[in-house]
């Protein structure tokens, strides 16, 4: 696949602190890549550097084959930033919004289609402070997609947003990839970055500490599952279940138990052979399986979120 995006050793310093310490990766045409990190990791610094927004320190950045810090016009026509709603003009309405932001690229631009696309069509004759967290997010989606760019640039598209909001918006930016574009986004939320993203940048103190998709991340060495069950009577040898494949840790209290695992799969194979043998059942048995957040503790030692 095409690579739309490459960074290399990118760096940004503010004086003699690091906010970016020379990060690679390449984002490919038509996927949604995510920057998921807690607050002060780098994220935005490391998408404005990309934008054209923010002079780079080091290193460089290649946007559909352009080098942002010379042709940073041409990329800049070439790629949609969600801007913060704060900065849109009062007394306009949504419509002539984003007519006027068209204008600003030399370009006409079907507003009202615009609108039906992030489901404010009924709400044109608003202004932006007239409308709710959400619709603000949306719009602010709507005129970064007045040039038709190639690339998307969300920053945190739902912080603050209530959880039916988010979900809306999640779709909304799932329909702008299906349509085609590259969608770029930052986020600190591992649901978020779970259900959207293709491949994720984990990025800690302004390095990128592990880039893969979900899927991959969750299969990091070394990360737990914990299955948890009762047992319809006293287990006589409780002692073997420490022996079972991948067990790392047994808690029990009364009929409960608790496994930590680190191969759930031979844990559970082991578990229902030692219940057949000693004759006992399992009741409620659940799996916690691993997580983003996981990933990230066993990543950095600290938590996503504090
Ligand atoms: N203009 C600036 N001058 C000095 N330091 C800055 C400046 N902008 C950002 N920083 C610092 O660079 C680091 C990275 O900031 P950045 O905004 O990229 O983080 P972030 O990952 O986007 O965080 P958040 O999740 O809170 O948005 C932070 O420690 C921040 O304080
Ligand atoms: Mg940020």
């Amino acid at each position: 696949m095409e690579n739309i995006i490459e960074v290399k050793n990118l760096a940004k310093k503010y004086g003699s602190f690091t906010a970016v310490d020379g990060i690679n990766f390449s984002v490919q045409a038509g996927e949604v890549f995510g920057i998921l990190g807690p607050n002060g990791a780098g994220k935005t610094t490391t998408l404005e550097m990309i934008e054209g927004l923010k002079p780079m320190t080091s290193g460089e950045a290649v946007l559909d084959g352009h080098n942002v810090s010379r042709e940073t016009r041409l990329v800049k026509s070439l790629i949609g930033v969600q801007l913060q709603s704060s900065s849109f003009f009062d007394a306009l309405n949504l419509k002539e919004l984003l007519e006027i932001f068209a204008s600003l690229y030399n370009r006409k631009v079907d507003a009202m289609e615009l609108l039906r696309e992030v489901q404010l069509d009924e709400k044109w004759k608003a202004q932006v402070k007239e409308l709710s967290g959400g619709q603000k997010q949306r719009f602010s989606i709507a005129a970064a997609l007045v040039n038709d760019p190639k690339v998307l640039f969300l920053d945190e598209p739902t912080t603050g947003l209530d959880p039916q909001a988010r979900r809306n918006l999640w779709d909304l930016v799932t329909l702008i990839n299906k349509k085609g574009k590259t969608v770029v986004l930052t986020t600190h939320y591992m649901d978020e970055a779970e259900v959207l993203c293709d491949r994720i940048a984990v990025m800690d103190h302004a390095h990128i500490v592990a880039m893969d998709t979900t899927e991959n991340l969750l299969k990091m060495p070394g990360l737990s599952t914990i299955a948890r069950f009762r047992v319809d009577k006293p287990l006589v040898d409780g002692a073997r279940l420490k022996t079972l494949t991948g067990v790392t840790e047994v808690e029990h209290e009364d009929h409960t138990y608790r496994l930590t695992t680190d191969n759930s799969e031979a844990t559970l194979a082991d578990l229902f052979k030692f219940g057949r043998e000693a004759g006992f059942k399992l009741l409620d048995l659940q799996l916690h399986q691993p997580t983003l957040e996981d990933v990230f503790l066993k990543l950095t030692g600290h938590a996503l979120r504090d």
